[in-house]
């Protein structure tokens, strides 16, 4: 699985945060929101964002008051989050979710975003937990497999709009046109959503909620370490 998430972020790093906000309908920026809000980041909370990516979401947290650490896999994704000097950022680390480098109960706050479908669940979840404080707070989401009433709305935006971006944008020659193609197989293969709640309640996470956003494109769990 990490071969694919280094060969889909290697090649489209420069053009990730375009490509997020078409794939998305721009909603990355609500469920973005929703993390901040899920964990309660304020002034002074130190926050691990794990697979952090370009940086966007350390853009949001800059106002809060918080020092962040970001980790990622993709060494290009790290360095365009590198080359915008967000303040809040104390340090951006290339590295795998699945061992992290950091000590045990290092950070009052773990969020991580779109990670969950390429990593081992348990050891992602282990790992996650380990290095939050006792009583620190957790928020992750990602694309879930459609589910319920609102199923064959997502599918078909999967299987419609997706497909369509990913069109438009082998007629620009742009990069992002391989992963909007992939996009619906991985989603629809996707399975972290059944195992991750198990996982992080072995892991001592508790008061765990789900939620689904905007109709289940993503599903996102926030809890807090016991
Ligand atoms: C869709 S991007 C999301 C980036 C960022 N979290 C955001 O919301 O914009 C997924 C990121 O997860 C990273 N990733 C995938 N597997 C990982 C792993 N095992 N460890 C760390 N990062 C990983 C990828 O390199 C990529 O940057």
């Amino acid at each position: 699985m990490h071969q694919m998430a280094l060969g889909i972020f290697g090649g489209l790093a420069d053009s990730y945060e375009l490509a997020l906000d078409v794939a998305t309908l721009v909603q990355d920026r609500y469920w973005k929101a929703w993390t901040i809000r899920a964990v309660g980041i304020g002034p002074g909370d130190s926050v691990l964002d794990i697979g952090c990516g370009t940086c966007l979401l350390e853009e949001s947290l800059d106002r809060l008051g918080c020092q962040v650490v970001g980790i990622d896999l993709t060494e290009r994704m790290i360095r365009v989050g590198q080359s915008k000097k967000v303040s809040c950022v104390e340090g951006l680390v290339v590295g795998d979710a699945e061992s992290l480098p950091f000590p045990d109960s290092s950070f009052d706050a773990v969020v991580s975003c779109y990670v969950p479908k390429y990593v081992n669940v348990p050891t992602f979840a282990k790992e996650a937990s380990r290095v939050l404080k006792p009583r620190g707070r957790l928020a992750v989401y990602d694309f879930s497999r459609p589910s319920g009433p609102a199923s064959p709305l997502v599918r078909l935006y999967l299987h419609g709009a997706i497909p369509a971006a990913a069109c438009l944008l082998s007629l620009a020659k742009s990069e992002a046109a391989a992963t909007f193609n992939e996009l619906p197989g991985i989603v629809e293969g996707a399975r972290w959503g059944q195992v991750i709640e198990q996982a992080f309640l072995e892991e001592g996470v508790r008061a765990l909620t789900r939620r689904k956003l905007s109709a289940g494109v993503v599903t996102a769990f926030s809890g807090r370490k016991a």
